[in-house]
């Protein structure tokens, strides 16, 4: 039986500044998150995917309702150390998460936080760096390396906690194409070879077209929920609230509102010049 490893219910959050209590920036989230699945969260800036990420290893806990990690209440502070371990987080900027000044050594630094034996951490920090395609760099120095390969080493020191989930927000706005498609590709290895489950902030659509799920955020509420193909055929309500769609869905749905007969559930670029050879024929 699959498990939920994440379960946000009714959740509802205020930041609270100098000022007094700010609007609310999640309004009532209501989402689950299957172990083992890869899960892309879309959705404009200020739409409350950073906080509702931060609820997701109880770096926030929600104002209303709750937040469930492997069936732990965030909010109970006996189960945070517990949470922590399950849940690993992934930031946008890799060099804010870069600690030591050579690689292995930044990867073995939260497990040897965690309390974790000596020859554990040599075979944990050689495994997560062969996951994410680093280990041959790991001598090196990471200001010296590329974005996306600072990213990997970041994600490397995740992994060599062992979570169970990761939690990534924006990892590639960083980064370059190069960069970009280097993290995305270890992200996918992750989740299908070894089966942790992810989560995946973006604002990229081609980014979020490769989940096996898609969440669309707008103004601190989840709008949308399935997956990436049927989300994205609902065109008119994404542009409602300011996001595109990956480019084929783009392009089928202007073609269909001149009239023509096209579907627009053919996402990759196959599927999009199928349908496209097919009317023609
Ligand atoms: N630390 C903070 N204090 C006050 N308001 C914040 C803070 N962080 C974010 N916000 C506000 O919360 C809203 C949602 O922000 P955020 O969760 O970062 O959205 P996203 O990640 O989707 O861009 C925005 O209006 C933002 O200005
Ligand atoms: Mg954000």
């Amino acid at each position: 039986m699959s498990q939920d490893i994440i379960r946000a219910e009714e959740v509802r959050f205020s930041y609270t500044t100098a000022e007094g209590v700010a609007p609310v920036v999640l309004d009532g989230v209501d989402l689950k998150i299957e172990e083992g699945s890869f899960v892309a969260v879309l959705g404009h800036n200020g739409s409350g995917k950073s906080t509702l990420a931060k609820h997701m290893n109880a770096i926030l806990l929600p104002t209303g309702g709750a937040v469930y990690v492997s069936g732990m209440d965030t909010a109970d502070e006996a189960h945070l150390l517990d949470i922590r371990r399950t849940v690993g987080m992934v930031f946008q900027n890799p060099d804010n998460q870069i600690v030591a000044n050579v690689v292995e050594e930044d990867v073995a630094f939260a497990p040897e936080n965690l309390g974790v034996p000596p020859e554990e951490i040599r075979r944990r920090v050689d495994d997560a760096l062969k996951a994410v395609g680093m280990y041959e760099f790991r001598e090196h120095a990471p200001h010296l390396l590329s974005g996306g390969q600072k990213q990997r080493v970041a994600i490397a020191g995740v992994i060599a906690m062992q979570p169970r989930c990761i939690v990534l927000d924006e990892p590639t706005a960083m980064l370059d194409p190069v960069g970009r498609r280097e993290v995305l590709t270890t992200i996918k290895n992750l989740n299908r070879t070894s089966g942790v489950t992810v989560v995946l902030i973006t604002h990229h659509m081609d980014e979020a077209a490769q989940a096996d799920r898609l969440v669309v955020m707008a103004r601190g509420k989840v709008i949308a929920d399935g997956t990436p193909k049927e989300v994205f055929q609902r065109v008119e309500e994404l542009k409602a609230v300011g996001l595109t769609v990956p480019e084929t869905t783009e392009l089928l749905w202007e073609l269909r509102q001149d009239g023509l007969d096209l579907p627009l559930d053919a996402l990759s670029d196959e599927e999009c010049a199928d349908a496209l050879y097919q009317l023609l024929q």
